[in-house]
């Protein structure tokens, strides 16, 4: 699915030259990436982390790997690479078909420890909907919204609206 104008806007009121991003469980998507490599800048970097590694036969990810401000991490989470500490933000998308599998009370604590401790204090947690997800979350399931305030008592809900929830750590 391709992202929306209004995702873009959003990422880009949050997100700022410089800045030190992770996303999540990427898959062999590499459009958020490359985005947001344009939006840090030289001086920002962007951190791609997954357990596979597409990154030797996609050609997507073989011509991300050669953007400086990009590094493509293989691992399994948790934990959250050491690399990627003291974040400005991370972004997961299609959250819900991605572990930790958030709706059937089977997610794991420990990656949401980590995901708390590897974003720095006001910094941002944003994610992704899907068109099903979206039907899912805004129909009274509130799944994700649900699990964030289970596992993520640090992050409070500052943005909620179309493919986009957005949150801030606030201590
Ligand atoms: C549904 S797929 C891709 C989701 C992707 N965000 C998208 O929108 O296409 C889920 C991805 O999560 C990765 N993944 C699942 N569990 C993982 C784990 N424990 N650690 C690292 N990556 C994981 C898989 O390798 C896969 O690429």
């Amino acid at each position: 699915m391709e992202l929306s104008q209004h995702f873009w806007e959003n990422v880009k009121h949050h997100i700022k030259s410089g800045q030190r991003i992770a996303e999540l469980y990427h898959g062999e998507k590499s459009d958020i990436l490359k985005g947001l490599s344009k939006i840090v800048g030289e001086n920002g970097i962007i951190y791609g982390i997954d357990e596979l590694n597409p990154f030797k036969k996609d050609r997507n990810m073989k011509k991300l790997q050669k953007i400086p401000n990009i590094q493509l991490i293989k691992a399994l989470m948790p934990p959250i690479p050491k690399q990627a500490t003291n974040l400005d933000a991370t972004i997961i998308r299609e959250f819900i078909w991605t572990y930790p599998l958030p709706f059937n009370g089977t997610e794991s604590p420990e990656i949401y420890r980590a995901i708390d401790s590897s974003i720095k204090q006001g910094g941002h947690l944003i994610l992704h909907l899907n068109q099903t997800e979206q039907k899912s979350e805004r129909d009274g399931h509130q799944t994700y919204q649900k699990t964030i305030i289970k596992q993520l008592p640090n992050f409070q809900k500052i943005y909620d609206n179309e493919d986009l929830l957005i949150y801030r750590k606030e201590n």
